[in-house]
């Protein structure tokens, strides 16, 4: 497996098209269809899922771009991708912090990302057996309550999605993670497309329409702003080395700005067709849309609930949540996973099962965060959970990206920015330098600086 010429130690995508949809994979996820309908919800719609969209093109596509360049133009893990570069570019040491943090994260995500996964496994089990037929709300917010407080049972789920990301993960980036790859994302399309029909009949279409595209702007708050720069962030999986490492597998010819345009577009589309599956049959039943999290695990199981053929619907609907989280969850160990083999010449599962084992020990902070630690806050009145999930999304993820878009443009020589970015004219190298190095880093500044300030404001 030694890298001879031009290609990864690890493998490489069999073409720009597999590597488009893992990327879209990493990208489509929880972040999409849990988080995406419930902000937009609680930020008013229409002005929100505007602002948004800015985001993801003026600070996510620069900053993908740069993730993919970084990769790419190493073919190594994103730790010692940085090394590559730093030693190359002659730049000081404090950049290497780029691949550490990246690979740190991906363990913390990864930690809770699988708890909230495996409820979605869960879910797709219990809308089967016909539990959220004709259930009134309170029943539906019992039942989720009550799940969450049988440590057992979310321990039990949380196990089961772990074992089965380590399994693809350990049979490698052809085997496994392409493999599933190509069956994943088209199921998951197909799945998607079949719920917006379902949604379009509902009687409840033109209501979500008009909540998620009426640009009403007095309803939009600068916090919603913020929320919108960071959610494009997390949902393109940027700032932690996963789309580096993606990156590093992509063949030479493709080229990096309209293949991260695809993904870009690609993961916003499924966003708002989430928004579009899920508020019509919200809206359609009498129900509210801005109820925050609980929007996937007690608002939707309610709504197919009282709905004709519901049952056999929300089954596919937690079948999509659920592949959606298992093909981001793979990336999330890819950046530490490869420096290992890469520094200890470990083999590949071995070091995928002992990520998962510590990925999985991690997560019990979370699995009992709902129950028997539901009272122990390290700092204000956060569980383990709400504190692993707001220091790595919040500031780790944001940090990391600011970073990557700072040394995509002011560090890495022009040369290799040119020959990676097929770039050959003064105006767009000014343009690149423009938005990545100055508008997408001040962007991503303005949240961390928001972000740490309402931490200390607010507790
Ligand atoms: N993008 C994924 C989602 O939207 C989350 C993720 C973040 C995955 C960072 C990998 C890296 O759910």
């Amino acid at each position: 497996m030694a890298a001879g010429g031009d290609v990864s130690a690890h493998g490489m995508w069999s073409s720009r098209w597999l590597f488009i949809l893992a990327a879209a994979g990493s990208a489509v996820g929880l972040g999409n269809i849990w988080k995406f309908p419930y902000i937009a919800g609680e930020n008013g719609g229409g002005a929100f899922v505007l602002v948004y969209l800015l985001c993801i093109a003026l600070v996510g596509v620069p900053i993908m771009m740069a993730e993919v360049m970084l990769g790419r133009s190493a073919r190594q893990s994103p730790i010692n991708a940085m090394r590559k570069h730093v030693v190359d570019s002659n730049a000081p040491a404090f950049w290497l912090l780029i691949g550490w943090l990246g690979a740190l994260a991906g363990f913390m995500i990864l930690s809770y990302y699988s708890v909230v996964a495996g409820w979605a496994l869960h879910y797709t089990v219990l809308t089967a057996s016909g539990a959220f037929e004709g259930v009134s709300p309170e029943v539906a917010a019992s039942t989720f309550n009550d799940f969450l407080a049988n440590p057992w049972l979310v321990l039990f789920w949380h196990t089961a999605f772990m074992c089965l990301t380590i399994w693809i993960v350990a049979r490698g980036v052809s085997g496994g993670i392409e493999f599933f790859i190509r069956w994943f994302m088209p199921a998951l399309l197909v799945l998607l497309l079949v719920l917006l029909g379902y949604a379009v009949t509902s009687g409840g279409f033109s209501q979500g329409v008009a909540f998620m595209f009426s640009f009403e702007f007095d309803k939009l708050s600068f916090d919603g702003f913020l929320i919108a720069l960071g959610q494009a962030f997390f949902t393109l999986s940027l700032g932690m080395g996963a789309i580096m490492a993606y990156g590093a597998y992509v063949p030479r010819e493709s080229g990096i700005a309209s293949t991260v345009i695809t993904i870009a577009l690609l993961d916003t589309l499924v966003a708002l067709a989430s928004g579009l599956a899920i508020f019509p049959i919200v809206f359609a039943n009498g129900l509210e849309p801005g109820q925050g999290p609980g929007l996937t695990f007690v608002t939707v199981p309610l709504a197919f609930g009282q709905m004709p053929m519901g049952g056999l619907f929300g089954v596919l609907f937690f079948l999509l949540v659920s592949i959606a989280a298992i093909t981001s969850a793979v990336s999330l160990t890819e950046p530490a996973l490869t420096w290992l083999v890469e520094d200890y010449n470990a083999k590949r599962w071995r070091v995928a099962i002992s990520i998962g084992v510590i990925c999985w020990l991690l997560g019990l902070g979370s699995v009992f965060s709902f129950n028997l630690l539901a009272d122990f806050h390290l700092v204000g009145t956060m569980t383990i959970f709400d504190l692993v999930d707001y220091v790595s999304q919040n500031i780790m993820l944001p940090l990391g990206g600011m970073l990557i878009a700072l040394f995509g443009t002011w560090v890495l020589s022009k040369e290799t920015i040119r020959s990676e970015l097929g770039i050959s004219s003064e105006l767009a190298q000014g343009a690149w330098t423009i938005v990545c190095g100055i508008v997408a880093p001040v962007g991503v500044a303005m949240v961390l600086v928001w972000t740490l300030y309402g931490s200390l404001a607010g507790g």
